[in-house]
């Protein structure tokens, strides 16, 4: 069966569907979890909503929080990953705690108001043409002195940023090939691209306007930082997609390249990585958290 464009990234072409990148991203992946259910302060018997929970990440591990008595409502707009954390919690034996609601986040209605102790989402928003009105629904949702707790990459920080090639390498010797592959991934304007449109003072806007307190937000800019590549195997790489709404690089090579300009950065990549080069990152992260009073 053919999964949703959401389930295939999250399930397959996030790691190129490779047990070994698998691997390697889980513990980078684990740490964002972990801070963003560190920050919700869950205590037992809480229930907690992930919005666009993808395959559970931050649910199943707010689920290990709760106890015996709490409750996880994973929601998400894709069906095929909310089937894959019913598979987990079936095959976990935690049918009876979980709940799955199919939802975009900005319009949770089935979930009723006052309801959940507890928000959490990572990565969504950027997803979310109408984030205002997500944060108005995580209000609606949560019970007086509930929490908050969302993690976002903030884009928009890095976008301009094109010294640096694919996974961060150096692509100097080959910047013009290098701008045309850019292409692929820069197809919608910035103003009108819910990943880059909007920054960590967004966030805090809107999180006041939907009537949070206690508001708190870590912000975190790396520029230029040493960064470790997922593999080192451009045959690896190459089936990998930086998020679910982009190609792979394999994919974005082809659309924009003539196949004697494909040869040559594959050839050009390949050896970068086997010659050890290493990538850099440029990027900026926010956590926020905040209590509906
Ligand atoms: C980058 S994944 C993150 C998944 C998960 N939160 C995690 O931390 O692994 C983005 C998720 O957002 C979901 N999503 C995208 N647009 C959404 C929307 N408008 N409302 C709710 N979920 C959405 C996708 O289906 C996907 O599961």
């Amino acid at each position: 069966m053919q999964q949703d464009q959401w389930a295939q990234w999250v399930l397959r072409r996030r790691d190129g569907d490779n047990p070994d990148v698998r691997v390697r991203v889980a513990p980078v992946i684990g740490a964002y979890r972990d801070k963003v259910l560190d920050r919700a302060a869950i205590v037992p018997g809480d229930v907690v909503l992930d919005v666009g929970t993808g395959d559970g990440l931050v649910g199943f591990g707010a689920l290990d929080r709760v106890g015996p008595t709490g409750r996880i409502i994973f929601s998400d707009i894709s069906p095929g990953l909310l089937a894959e954390c019913w598979r987990r919690a079936t095959a976990d034996g935690r049918l009876d705690q979980c709940r799955f609601v199919q939802a975009p986040a900005d319009d949770l209605r089935q979930i009723p108001g006052r309801s959940v102790d507890v928000v959490t989402t990572r990565s969504v928003l950027i997803y979310v043409h109408r984030k205002e009105a997500a944060f108005a629904e995580f209000f609606r949702v949560l019970r007086p002195g509930g929490r908050l707790s969302i993690f976002e990459p903030i884009n928009g920080f890095a976008a301009s940023d094109a010294r640096r090639g694919l996974f961060g390498l150096d692509m100097s010797p080959i910047a013009d090939l290098l701008a045309k592959v850019w292409g692929a991934y820069t197809s919608v304007p910035a103003a009108q691209n819910p990943m880059l449109n909007f920054d960590e003072r967004d966030l805090l806007r809107w999180a006041r306007a939907a009537g949070f307190t206690g508001i708190e937000l870590d912000y975190r800019a790396e520029v230029e930082v040493p960064s470790p590549l997922p593999s080192r195997d451009w045959a690896v790489l190459r089936k990998t997609a930086p998020n679910p709404l982009a190609p792979t690089y394999e994919e974005a090579l082809n659309q924009t390249l003539e196949p004697a300009e494909r040869e040559q950065v594959e050839a050009y990549l390949s050896a970068a990585l086997a010659n050890g080069a290493t990538g850099h990152r440029t990027i900026a992260t926010a956590y926020l958290k905040a209590v509906r009073p």
